[in-house]
């Protein structure tokens, strides 16, 4: 068979895939290139781009029942000739749609996300649907091997977010959750939320400023979730009841909130040197420019997070115990001062009512 005769032949071939593609091209035909590991592409920069796909990735995922072009939908020819186009998922996720995706709100509000906004402005880094979920192993959820399960979120976040990742890795919440297995410590999405995650700037985040609070205290203040661990629950109460707490719920943003003291991404126990709450890095925890310029050792020395109606408050106990008395002796005296001011004047009136009657008499 001569050159032009096999050309001829393979593009009949082609031809007749090309009309059949009308519809969905067979995963085989997809195959006969891409089930090659040898098949690669090399971008303008240099960078090698290898395009072997392996089926058993997509029959393990969420996905198996899906042929190539159900997500590949702009390759409608093969050999398909313009490079294709970023998948978009929201072609079968979305309400109501007939393909059986999951039918539910919760991802939809991505797109009022900082992410989202920012694929609008045309902003190439920021992530779309696959970013996170993966590409041909997209898992549930509760599948440890998912990208967004708990403890993978760190990373998956972590890969655009490197700075974020670096300091959550070493914190507490970080440790406990990779190293240690405690689920109830936050992956990224606990404190900033899943699809929803919005800039700390926008007053509707969970990360901003006035909100911070309630976003620790979700978990600090439950016995059932970091009690079990021996840490103090009192914090968020000791905390809304400081000046700064009572500030914060006045809508106060520049009071100090739990991650002005305690660092954000970085947070360790106060006994451990590198916590920004370790008592000699205090001075220079409170000290900051535009809170307590100036701020000594001396600042140091009182604690922070006082219970008053506890012993262990130290002199804080005993100046509120000092204070109850005082006011409750106050009052008290004041009680018995107008008890017996209206037992004189009751006499009084007696004995000027009988001293008129013995008169008319
Ligand atoms: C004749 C071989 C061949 C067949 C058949 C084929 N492809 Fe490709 N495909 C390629 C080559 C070569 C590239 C790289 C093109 C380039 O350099 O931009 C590619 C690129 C792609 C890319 C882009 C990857 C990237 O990031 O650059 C996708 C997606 C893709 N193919 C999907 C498919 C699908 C889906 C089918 C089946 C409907 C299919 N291909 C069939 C050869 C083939
Ligand atoms: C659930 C949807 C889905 C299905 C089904 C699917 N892909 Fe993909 N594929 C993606 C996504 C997402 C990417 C990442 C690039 C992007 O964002 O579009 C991708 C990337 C690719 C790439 C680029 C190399 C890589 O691995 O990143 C090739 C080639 C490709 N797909 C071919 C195929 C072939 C062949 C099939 C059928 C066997 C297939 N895809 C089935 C979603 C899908
Ligand atoms: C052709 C339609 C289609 C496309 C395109 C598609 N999906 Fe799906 N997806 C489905 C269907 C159908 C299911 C339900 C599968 C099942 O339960 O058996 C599903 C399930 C899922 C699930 C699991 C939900 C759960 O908890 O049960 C996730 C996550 C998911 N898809 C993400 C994606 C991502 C990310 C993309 C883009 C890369 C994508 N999907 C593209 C149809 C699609
Ligand atoms: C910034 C990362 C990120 C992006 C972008 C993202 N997701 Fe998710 N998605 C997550 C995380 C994290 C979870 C896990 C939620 C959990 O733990 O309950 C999740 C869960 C899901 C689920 C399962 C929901 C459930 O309750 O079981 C579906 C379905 C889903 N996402 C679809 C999508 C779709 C479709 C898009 C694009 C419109 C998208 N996601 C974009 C991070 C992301
Ligand atoms: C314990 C709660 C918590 C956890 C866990 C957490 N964050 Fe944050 N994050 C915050 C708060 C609060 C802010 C706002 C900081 C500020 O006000 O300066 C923030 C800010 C950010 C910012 C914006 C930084 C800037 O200055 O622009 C990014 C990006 C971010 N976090 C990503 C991540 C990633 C990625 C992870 C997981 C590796 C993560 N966060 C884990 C609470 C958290
Ligand atoms: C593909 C890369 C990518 C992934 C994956 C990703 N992000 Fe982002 N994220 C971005 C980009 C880009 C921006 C916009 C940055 C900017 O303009 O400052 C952004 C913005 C943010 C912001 C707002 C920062 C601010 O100014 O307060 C937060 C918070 C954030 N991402 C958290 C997350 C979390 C949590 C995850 C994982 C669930 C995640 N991101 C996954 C790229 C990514
Ligand atoms: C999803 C739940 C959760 C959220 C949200 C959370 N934490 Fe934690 N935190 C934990 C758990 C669980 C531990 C215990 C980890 C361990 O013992 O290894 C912990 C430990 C700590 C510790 C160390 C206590 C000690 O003495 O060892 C500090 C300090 C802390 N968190 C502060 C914060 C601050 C500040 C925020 C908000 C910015 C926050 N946490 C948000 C669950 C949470
Ligand atoms: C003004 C600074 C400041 C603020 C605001 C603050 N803390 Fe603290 N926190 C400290 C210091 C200092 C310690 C070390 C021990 C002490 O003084 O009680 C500490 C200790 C802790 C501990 C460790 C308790 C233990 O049992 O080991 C936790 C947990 C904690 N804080 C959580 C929080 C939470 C949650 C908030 C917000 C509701 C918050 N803190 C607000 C300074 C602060």
């Amino acid at each position: 068979m001569c050159k032009k005769q096999l050309i001829a032949l393979l593009s009949g071939i082609f031809l007749c895939v090309s009309v059949k593609a009308q519809a969905t091209i067979a995963v085989e035909k997809c195959m006969i290139c891409h089930g090659k590991p040898e098949l690669k592409r090399v971008d303008a920069a240099g960078k090698v781009h290898y395009l072997f796909v392996n089926l058993k990735v997509l029959k393990a995922s969420v996905h198996a029942k899906k042929v190539c072009t159900d997500c590949h939908a702009d390759v409608t020819v093969i050999p398909h000739t313009q490079k294709p186009k970023r998948v978009n998922c929201q072609r079968c996720h979305y309400k109501g749609n007939p393909q059986g995706a999951p039918q539910i709100d919760k991802y939809m509000e991505y797109e009022k996300s900082v992410h989202a906004q920012e694929v609008r402005k045309g902003n190439p880094k920021a992530p779309v649907c696959q970013d996170c979920h993966g590409n041909h192993d997209v898992r549930k959820t509760k599948d440890p091997l998912s990208h967004v399960f708990k403890n993978n979120v760190p990373e998956t976040c972590g890969r655009c977010h490197m700075e974020e990742y670096a300091q959550y890795r070493h914190s507490i919440h970080g440790t406990a959750l990779l190293d240690k297995g405690i689920m109830d410590a936050p992956s990224c999405t606990d404190c900033h939320g899943e699809h929803l995650i919005l800039r700390h700037t926008n007053p509707q985040s969970p990360t901003y400023a006035t909100r911070i609070v309630k976003t620790c205290a979700h978990c600090h203040e439950a016995v059932n979730i970091v009690g079990k661990y021996g840490i103090n629950v009192e914090q968020v109460e000791t905390y809304e009841r400081s000046f700064h707490g009572i500030a914060v719920k006045f809508g106060e943003k520049t009071v100090a909130n739990c991650a002005s003291c305690h660092g954000v991404h970085n947070i360790l126990p106060p006994e451990d040197p590198h916590s920004t709450v370790y008592i000699k890095n205090i001075p220079k925890t409170c000290g900051k420019p535009n809170c307590h310029p100036g701020a000594n050792i001396n600042f140091a020395r009182g604690k922070i997070h006082v219970n008053p109606e506890k012993k262990s408050a130290g002199i804080i106990y005993w100046i509120a115990l000092f204070f109850k008395i005082l006011t409750a002796s106050v009052l008290l005296g004041l009680i018995i001062h107008i008890a017996m001011d209206l037992y004189r004047r009751t006499q009084e009136y007696q004995q000027k009512k009988k001293e008129f009657k013995e008169m008319e008499e």
